[in-house]
């Protein structure tokens, strides 16, 4: 039985020696349980399973795969970041799997909010299910559960895609950060050497991109959401406020709005830009950023994002308008 009580004298890993000496005891506690078996990991990108990715290549290295699915939702150089980083840098078993089109083409037309998320996490554990099941010999699942997953939904990583995997799927779980808060994930994935983009990476959804593409998902409003989120990330990093700003990311509603283009008629799509700053996401204020700022993304999005012919900034806060928009 797994202790999944944190002890009260545990010192929070707030150092990078904290964080070398929680490394060192996980490594050997991974070797412990996993000895010469094989052990499978649903690596998204993000902190939790970045990080434990990265210390189970440590301990066990080869005997570690990685699945990561790209449902096609992802943001802009998310899935590359992650070949580069566990493929090419950290030399893991890695097994892509770009499932775009099967996504997209269950999602077309389906406008309703909880039915895109339902059909979004359903598939991507039927994927997940068809790429474990190819592979043989694996006795073990690992899972970037953190403890506020503990704390509040019974041990079960609520928010994470992998939520269950069929019953006859039996796997023993490693669960190296299950003691963990978010802080000391990302200051146990900085002494792990991974990019600080992936460690410091703001909360993004499960269902990625599909709930901020409004409504029915199409590959053009899909792009262009893409693109826009994409500018907005680099202008707030180069602005220096990134860091500054809890989460940030554009939405495209389904319906157009008038423009000029080209001494044209245009009949576009508009870019809403969100942005928040909360510290439990239960509540959240929106941040005021500079003029000079919001006009730059916003001539960026106008001339580089094709189909594009307003920006908007989203001023409303949580309550009463919910972080995302769907
Ligand atoms: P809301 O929109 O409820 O968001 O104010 C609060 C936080 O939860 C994230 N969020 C989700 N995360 N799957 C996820 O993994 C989801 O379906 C989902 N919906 C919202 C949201 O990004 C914010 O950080």
């Amino acid at each position: 039985m797994t202790n999944n009580v944190r002890p009260a004298d545990m010192k929070r890993i707030d150092t990078p020696q904290l964080a070398q000496a929680f490394i060192d005891e996980q490594v050997k506690e991974i070797r412990a349980q996993v000895g010469d078996k094989k052990v499978l990991l649903a690596l998204s990108g993000g902190v939790d399973s970045s990080v434990v990715a990265a210390l189970l290549i440590k301990a066990v290295g080869k005997q570690l795969t990685c699945v990561h699915v790209n449902h096609g939702l992802m943001r802009k150089g998310e899935s590359e970041q992650v070949i580069e980083v566990f493929r090419n840098q950290l030399d893991a078993n890695l097994i892509y799997v770009d499932a775009t089109d099967r996504f997209l083409d269950l999602l077309a037309g389906v406008d309703e909010p909880e039915k895109k998320r339902k059909i979004i996490g359903g598939e991507f554990i039927k994927v997940f299910d068809e790429e474990a099941r190819k592979l043989e010999g694996i006795d073990f699942l690992a899972q970037g559960t953190i403890y506020p997953d503990i704390l509040e939904s019974d041990g079960v990583k609520a928010h994470h895609n992998v939520g269950g995997l069929p019953e006859d799927m039996q796997f023993e779980l490693v669960e190296p950060v299950r003691l963990l808060f978010k802080d000391e994930v990302r200051v146990v994935g900085k002494a792990l050497g991974l990019p600080v983009s992936m460690v410091e990476r703001q909360p993004f959804p499960g269902p990625g991109l599909g709930v901020r593409c409004l409504g029915a998902i199409t590959r053009d409003r899909l792009a262009a959401l893409r693109e826009s989120d994409a500018i907005l990330r680099e202008e707030l990093a180069q602005a220096g406020l990134a860091e500054h700003i809890w989460q940030y990311f554009t939405v495209v509603p389904d319906f157009r709005s008038t423009g000029v283009r080209d001494g044209k008629r245009a009949f576009d799509w508009p870019v809403i830009i969100r942005c928040v700053n909360t510290v439990d996401a239960m509540s959240a204020t929106v941040p005021e950023l500079p003029w000079t700022v919001l006009q730059k993304i916003t001539d960026r999005i106008l001339t580089q994002v094709p189909g594009v012919c307003r920006v908007l900034y989203d001023l409303t806060p949580k309550p009463i308008g919910t972080i995302e928009w769907e």
